[in-house]
């Protein structure tokens, strides 16, 4: 992974989360008082410009609310996110929409169905005023080439194409104002596994050519060894486990990760993150466990995991957060 060297590490980060945390108020029932959510709680983790950092964890764990709130999309309720070194507060909805683009895991819904496919890719240049009309003609006509999709293409609706095709427009217009960040929230797993592969080449082809830095969230273990460079995992909210994405696979430290990876293993892969290799249930969100959130399903649990939540720890390897890393005593 040659980009992975060129990745200056003590360069100004070109997105930050300082203890980002978002709460949500939530009903069970009609009758039961609203209760406190901690979608995301306390993250804090830095990207590089050129990176791609892929975030895993099951499904719950709050990667689309990080995600959205990475985007400027959802304030957090504490803490910040920082783009270049700025607050996002600070930096103005149309700024952060010029530097930090999303692509989602439906193309289909995300793509306005009654405009046609050059109106929806030249929408941004439009709303950012960049270029004249003929210049905006132009460059559609350029990104539909860089992104695979044939010019006789520029006049068709989304329930004209494929569903390749479609995702393929999200990207285009994801690009085409030249973001310095694109934020990826499942972009294959509503595609078919051939198509999935052509489309993460394409996107890998992307970043080397335009020098783009991606935030991938996906459930593909597999794909993210692939294509990450560093890997963030969350469970139930919390930053468990980051490092270099050779480490986490070869070496994962934290007992999640470690459990995550072996349903890579499972016979079908394409069924996400199956149950199986977890102890017990996922636990309710409104009532997270005590102490270390993963205890009741850790094959290492200790005493203590239950009354007291570890505190991160940071090292050259990245960060983990566990017990048997805070340098207490355990019987492992
Ligand atoms: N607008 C909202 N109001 C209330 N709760 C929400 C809201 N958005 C998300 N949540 C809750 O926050 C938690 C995290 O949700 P999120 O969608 O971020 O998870 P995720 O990791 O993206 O899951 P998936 O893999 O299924 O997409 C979940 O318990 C979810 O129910
Ligand atoms: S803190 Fe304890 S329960 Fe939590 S992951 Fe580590 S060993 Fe398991
Ligand atoms: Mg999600």
């Amino acid at each position: 992974m040659s980009a992975a060297r060129a990745i200056v590490r003590d360069a100004t980060p070109v997105l930050e989360c300082d203890r980002v945390t978002r709460l949500f108020r939530v009903k069970r029932g009609l009758f039961e008082a609203a209760a406190t959510l901690r979608a995301v709680d306390d993250v804090s983790f830095a990207v590089q410009e050129g990176e791609v950092l892929a975030i895993v964890g099951e499904s719950g764990c709050g990667k689309t609310t990080l995600a959205r709130m990475l985007l400027g999309l959802l304030p957090p309720s504490g803490g910040s996110v920082r783009f270049a070194g700025r607050p996002m507060e600070g930096v103005g909805r149309s700024e952060i929409a010029a530097r930090v683009q999303p692509v989602f895991q439906d193309p289909y819904s995300s793509l306005n169905p009654r405009k046609t496919l050059g109106q929806i890719v030249g929408l941004p240049l439009a709303v950012h005023r960049i270029g004249t009309e003929d210049e905006r003609r132009a460059r559609i006509a350029e990104i539909m080439e860089l992104v695979g999709l044939p010019a006789h293409l520029v006049h068709a609706y989304p329930n004209q194409l494929s569903g390749g095709q479609r995702q393929r427009v999200a990207i285009a217009r994801a690009l085409a104002i030249q973001p310095a960040i694109v934020v990826f929230d499942e972009p294959t797993s509503a595609l078919d596994v051939s198509v999935q592969a052509q489309i993460l080449n394409l996107l890998m082809d992307l970043r080397r050519t335009l020098n783009l830095t991606y935030i991938f969230i996906s459930h593909d273990l597999a794909v993210v060894e692939h294509i990450a460079d560093r890997v963030a995992v969350m469970y139930l909210g919390r930053l468990v486990e980051l490092g270099e994405t050779g480490g986490i696979f070869e070496r994962p430290r934290h007992p999640y990760t470690e459990t995550l990876l072996r349903s890579i293993l499972t016979p079908d892969p394409a069924l996400g993150l199956p149950p199986g290799p977890f102890d017990g249930e996922f636990p309710d969100p409104l009532a997270p466990p005590s102490g270390c959130r993963f205890h009741p399903r850790c094959p290492k649990a200790m005493e203590h995991c239950g009354a007291t939540a570890p505190e991160a720890r940071t090292d050259s390897s990245g960060l983990v957060e566990c017990h048997l890393y805070n340098g207490k005593s355990h019987d492992r």
